[in-house]
């Protein structure tokens, strides 16, 4: 038998990091999607091909190992606790494409991890819902990063736009105009792999918010404010008001403390470039941005590709999806 499933990647549009303390999020899955293929096997062993990375390697369920400890190879932690929460003891083959760019903010460890879940319960028959896949895939991101919200494994399990009222509710946003995203990207950010950077910079935003508890929780109360209005603003495709609170809300993630040169760059010159409205998007550190662009998406992702990378995306109106196959 054999199964595979996709995920998609997501691009928050507004709220990351105050998602974690219980505030409203807004977020998209992309058309990018984590692609994952598994087959039985004679041996007992589980062996992991993440052919875009060029991991070839066994993962030991019971005594709970990776055979790499290599930073770019952290992928396969999730790999490991995502095949865990769903399978025991015979062999598999596992083949992934991870596509999301990696370690940019853009959910590529919920992407990989969703699919993975999904398409080794099913070879296992056992029939999850989504409701528990995206349980069971926060739950791998809380083991691997420590802290994470369960933003990123919402969207991929159940794809579209999301508004998630009070980090914990979710509610589609049912549009019928396009939201036009260009998303810019970084191959030298701080982020090796789908990588554990997120709860760092989770940790470090903590900090912070202790430092100055007085300064940080009022900043994370505007971005609160600003997610609120964004998502009437996105209701009504007031293009002129969502590209405003985009801005807004990136200089908040800078006060945050994780905004980088890299991304304040592509910050400006998709702004410079036509974006109505442009921010960093997900953990920040050295990732992604998403430019809000109803006009003039050419140019930006021609402006931004001189300086780093960029790519256009719609709105994924598919979460995670699965085949079963019988092979000989
Ligand atoms: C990461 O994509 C978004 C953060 O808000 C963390 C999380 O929600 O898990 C920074």
């Amino acid at each position: 038998m054999q199964v595979t499933a996709s995920a998609p990647g997501k691009a928050i549009l507004f709220g990351e990091h105050a998602v974690v303390y219980g505030k409203p999020a807004i977020a998209m899955a992309l058309s990018k999607r984590a692609q994952v293929k598994v087959t039985g096997r004679l041996d007992k062993k589980i062996q992991v091909n993440i052919r875009d990375l060029g991991i070839k390697e066994y993962i030991n369920l019971k005594e709970n190992i990776v055979t790499s400890n290599s930073p770019e190879k952290g992928i396969l932690k999730y790999v490991l606790n995502s095949v865990k929460s769903v399978h025991q003891e015979s062999g598999l083959d596992i083949y992934i494409d991870v596509n999301v760019p990696i370690g940019g903010g853009l959910g590529s460890s919920a992407a990989v991890t969703v699919a993975l879940i999904a398409a080794v319960s099913k070879y296992n028959n056992i029939d999850l819902k989504k409701k528990e896949i995206a349980r069971l895939a926060h739950k791998v991101e809380l083991e691997v990063q420590n802290y994470a919200s369960p933003l990123d494994t919402i969207i991929s399990t159940y794809g579209g736009l999301i508004y998630l009222k009070d980090a914990k509710k979710i509610i589609s946003l049912d549009i019928n105009h396009d939201i036009p995203v260009v998303i810019g990207f970084t191959d030298s950010g701080g982020n090796t792999m789908c990588s554990t950077d997120t709860g760092k910079l989770v940790g470090a935003v903590k900090i912070r918010k202790e430092s100055y508890p007085e300064i940080i929780n009022p900043v994370i109360g505007s971005i609160e404010a600003l997610t609120i209005e964004a998502k009437e603003a996105i209701l009504n495709n007031d293009k002129k008001r969502i590209g405003e609170l985009m801005n807004i809300n990136h200089g908040l993630l800078d006060a945050l403390g994780v905004n980088t040169l890299e991304l304040s760059n592509m910050v400006y010159t998709a702004r410079v470039a036509g974006a109505s409205g442009s921010k960093i998007t997900g953990a920040g550190g050295g990732g992604s941005i998403i430019s809000f662009c109803p006009e003039g998406t050419e140019e930006v992702i021609a402006a931004l590709k001189k300086i780093e990378n960029a790519f256009k995306s719609d709105i994924s109106k598919d979460g995670v999806k699965t085949t079963l196959k019988e092979v000989r």
